[in-house]
């Protein structure tokens, strides 16, 4: 059946029909009208690749760094929170599915399994994702825990102090395990595999924050949680106490405007990540990719540059990568792997992603994904 899978597309398909609709619903939506969810992929389209022929592509490379470790293409599995509701123990399959690949994964505060439980079924080290809660003992207990399941690299998200409100999770009344009702019993008869595997997910819910999230069990509860834990009043000065604290690579996620980033290099990000969250919190923000270009130009080399949203081939990660950035995050790609098939699914996702940079980047006339860059797309594409 895999071998008949030929897209990312393919894999949303198919996870559509296996993953109970509400689950689904909650990785594949926005926030209110989705038009900077939508818009994230749209503008990839609006990029055209410069077509060279005439030379020789027999030997070509995606191996490359980020964050200063070797990967085998620059592509990086997003935070994805409650992964467990797509697949049990997604976070571990995903995490697996990563280290046998080459790249890097990174385990979400708001994950299903623990820290310690992906430290236990993973060898290679994995970055870890912080969101900042106002009890700063308890970050620092995540910072410790992370160091001591071997994670070097720290990913602090910006973006996500208050939660983008997605209409899908309110109409569907979100919640793990879902209530009974007509509609989830007719889901339980048609994807019975799938629903087993929710439920057997509930021995390990939220295994970062655990002690920290008695009572929440839907998306109301999950959402004044939030409200009450998150720290709405997070400021620069923040990151410069949690940067005091990691020794390691600390990449910061959610940068969308020129202005935030000398603000978020003097707080002492080694990276940053242009991110709208997948278009779930803001919406209405410009796309990643369209603004890529002004933050290259504000990071001025000081800062490796990554980019997510949108992406959903290796086609757009070389756009990405041409018009400047050093590594892309996927989020959604690989979570449709995910939900459809496990870990084989994650496995899938990734290859084909090489499979279209390699093939592409032959058709580019590039034979190393280091020297893929500006002069491979048509430039009146580049602007939007
Ligand atoms: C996310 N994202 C996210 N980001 C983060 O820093 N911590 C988190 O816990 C989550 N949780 C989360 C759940 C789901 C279901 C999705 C789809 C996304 C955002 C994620 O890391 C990344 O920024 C986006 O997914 C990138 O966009 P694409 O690739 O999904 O279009």
């Amino acid at each position: 059946m895999l071998d008949k899978i030929c897209s990312v597309e393919d894999f949303r398909t198919l996870a559509r029909k296996r993953v109970p609709r509400m689950f689904y619903d909650y990785a594949d939506a926005g926030s209110w009208t989705e038009s900077t969810y939508h818009q994230n992929e749209r503008d990839f389209r609006s990029i055209h690749f410069r077509q060279r022929v005439g030379i020789d592509i027999t030997n070509r490379t995606t191996t490359t760094t980020l964050a200063g470790e070797d990967v085998t293409m620059p592509v990086a599995l997003a935070p994805v929170g409650i992964a467990g509701m797509q697949h049990a123990d997604g976070e571990i399959l995903a995490a697996r599915a990563a280290e046998a690949f080459g790249i890097p994964f990174i385990l979400s505060t708001m994950s299903t399994c623990s820290l310690e439980d992906v430290a236990t079924h993973t060898a290679k080290p994995f970055w870890f994702q912080l969101y900042i809660l106002k009890d700063r003992s308890f970050s620092e207990r995540l910072l410790e825990r992370a160091r001591a399941a071997g994670c070097k690299t720290l990913v602090v998200t910006l973006d996500l102090t208050l939660l983008g409100q997605r209409h899908k999770d309110i109409r569907n009344n979100l919640r793990a395990p879902p209530k009974i009702t007509p509609s989830t019993l007719y889901q339980f008869i048609t994807r019975p595999r799938w629903c087993l595997n929710m439920i057997g997910t509930g021995r390990r819910s939220f295994g970062n924050v655990v002690g920290h999230t008695q009572g929440v069990s839907d998306l109301s509860s999950l959402a004044s949680w939030i409200t009450e834990q998150f720290d709405a009043a997070f400021t620069w000065k923040d990151l410069e106490w949690i940067r005091t604290r990691w020794d390691g690579p600390m990449i910061v996620k959610g940068i969308l405007d020129p202005e935030d980033v000398p603000k978020a290099i003097d707080a002492g990000a080694d990276i940053i990540v242009v991110s709208n969250h997948g278009g779930r919190q803001l919406d209405g923000a410009p796309s990643t990719i369209s603004v890529l270009p002004s933050i290259l130009e504000a990071a001025n080399g000081k800062v490796e540059v990554h980019l997510d949203g949108g992406i959903r081939s290796g086609q757009d990660v070389l756009k990405a990568i041409a018009l400047g950035a050093k590594g892309v995050h996927i989020g959604r790609a690989y979570i449709y792997g995910l939900g459809a098939c496990g870990q084989a699914g994650v496995t899938k996702t990734l290859e084909i992603i090489r499979n279209d940079l390699t093939l592409t980047m032959g058709m580019l006339g590039e034979r190393d994904i280091n020297q893929v860059g500006q002069h491979n797309l048509v430039s009146d594409s580049v602007q939007k």
